[in-house]
């Protein structure tokens, strides 16, 4: 049985709140055990391969080498643990509303292992009530009898993989306990690696500013997009639209418009809002209306890339610059350039894309500049992409990303 004051941490999930809070934590002087149930993950990272950008392989090796850090698919290394923080994904079902299965599984699978005296956090987002309505009541009835004070907390993680600037340790800590014992471990142990943690009355405030946070994004990115629809018509510049507001020195935050919605948090997270909504037979309006106007912004791109065709052809080519949800990482998923893809394939277009950080996706390969086509679309301006070629080309671009100088067969968003 661990003493509650060693410091051990096992997390469950080693992806792109997992893996970051572990080399976080071994920074701090934590031993760390990272597991995962891919065998897969865990193979390519004990071979000192990092799978998320934000965590370099040197680090990760470093850490290895330092015996701090072990990743494994063997649950019972929780035994060990002081604290256990659970990071797995939560994501939607078919008919997009929250699917808690993952987090359910790692909450049963951790359970018959945890010691007295552990603190129990779960990192991933969710609607407010799932620490208290959900995680606890599997834990409790799984748990060794003899584990008989365990304690619970939530504590949203925050992560933007691949922000330069804001990390595990200088972003804020949200923490909502359940009790004040857990308050105590919880705000101990983030204390531990954060510089600044803010405790709330509950889980299931902490759980609501998450969607909160993330849900504020939706809405304003809707809003732009919106708007840049309307400008668009009418010939104004968007961006030159939001760098003026943006002057204004309170109350206005710029938005940036773009293909839709990406990632692992923005499309998904305020849907757990909108059924969370629902089950007090409440409608989260403007978010879903947002959802709509974002949805559609992949096919408002397509028709406008289309209408950019200098001569008219019945087999159009169009190549997509960039299909990572956004620029610097090789993440794709929800990317919105799936759906951008899927509606010029329908429209019988032939659509080809190229990511300098991608190297396979949704079963295609890349292709290079050289590749010919009547239209590109700048979907997300990746670096590595030298776009001078296609510019001198006379392709005409659709510049989704505010970053090509427009003229010149640059047409902005
Ligand atoms: N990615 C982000 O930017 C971000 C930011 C803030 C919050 N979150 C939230 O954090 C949570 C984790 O997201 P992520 O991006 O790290 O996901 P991820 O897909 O990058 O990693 C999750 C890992 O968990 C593993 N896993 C899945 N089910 C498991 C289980 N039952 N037991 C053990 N391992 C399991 C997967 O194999 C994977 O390696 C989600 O709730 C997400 O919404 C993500």
């Amino acid at each position: 049985m661990p003493n509650q004051d060693s410091r051990v941490l096992a997390i469950i999930g080693q992806g792109y709140v997992g893996l970051p809070l572990a080399m976080a934590a071994v920074d701090a002087g934590w031993m760390v055990f990272g597991i995962d149930n891919a065998d897969a993950r865990v193979s390519e990272i004990n071979s000192g391969s990092s799978p998320v950008e934000d965590i370099s392989d040197q680090q990760l090796q470093a850490s290895m080498a330092k015996g701090m850090y072990t990743a494994s698919t063997d649950f019972s290394k929780v035994s060990q643990a002081s604290v256990i923080t659970i990071c797995v994904p939560t994501p939607l079902n078919e008919k997009r509303e929250p699917d808690l299965e993952l987090l359910r599984s790692a909450a049963a699978a951790i359970a018959p292992h945890i010691s007295n005296e552990t603190l129990v956090v779960s990192e991933s987002t969710s609607y407010p009530g799932t620490l208290r309505d959900v995680i606890i009541p599997i834990v409790n009835h799984l748990k060794p009898s003899a584990s008989e004070n365990i304690y619970f907390a939530t504590a949203p993680e925050r992560v933007n993989p691949g922000d330069p600037v804001w990390n595990q340790k200088n972003t804020p800590r949200l923490v909502g306990a359940i009790d004040s014992h857990s308050e105590l471990r919880a705000m101990e142990f983030y204390g531990s690696i954060c510089d600044l943690v803010v405790s709330v009355s509950t889980p299931e405030v902490a759980e609501a500013a998450k969607l909160l946070e993330n849900t504020f994004r939706l809405v304003n990115i809707a809003l732009v997009n919106e708007i840049t629809q309307l400008c668009s018509t009418n010939n104004i510049n968007i961006h030159e639209v939001i760098d003026a507001a943006s002057s204004k020195p309170y109350g206005f935050m710029p938005f940036r418009p773009g293909v839709g919605v990406g990632g692992h948090c923005i499309p998904v997270d305020p849907l757990y809002l909108t059924w969370w909504a629902r089950q007090s037979n409440a409608q989260a309006r403007l978010v879903e209306s947002a959802d709509t106007i974002n949805s559609q912004m992949p096919r408002y791109i397509a028709e406008r890339a289309l209408g950019l065709m200098q001569k008219k052809t019945d087999s159009p080519r169009v190549l997509i610059l960039g299909v990572a949800y956004k620029p610097g990482i090789a993440d794709v998923r929800e990317t919105p350039v799936t759906e951008l893809r899927n509606f010029l394939v329908d429209q019988g277009v032939t659509v080809a894309w190229h990511d300098p950080l991608v190297s396979k996706w949704e079963n295609s390969e890349p292709v290079d500049l050289d590749w010919d086509c009547d239209v590109a679309i700048l979907a997300t301006s990746q670096p590595g992409m030298n776009l001078n070629k296609l510019i001198d080309r006379g392709v005409s671009i659709l510049d989704c990303t505010n970053t090509l100088e427009i003229g010149g067969g640059v047409i902005g968003i």
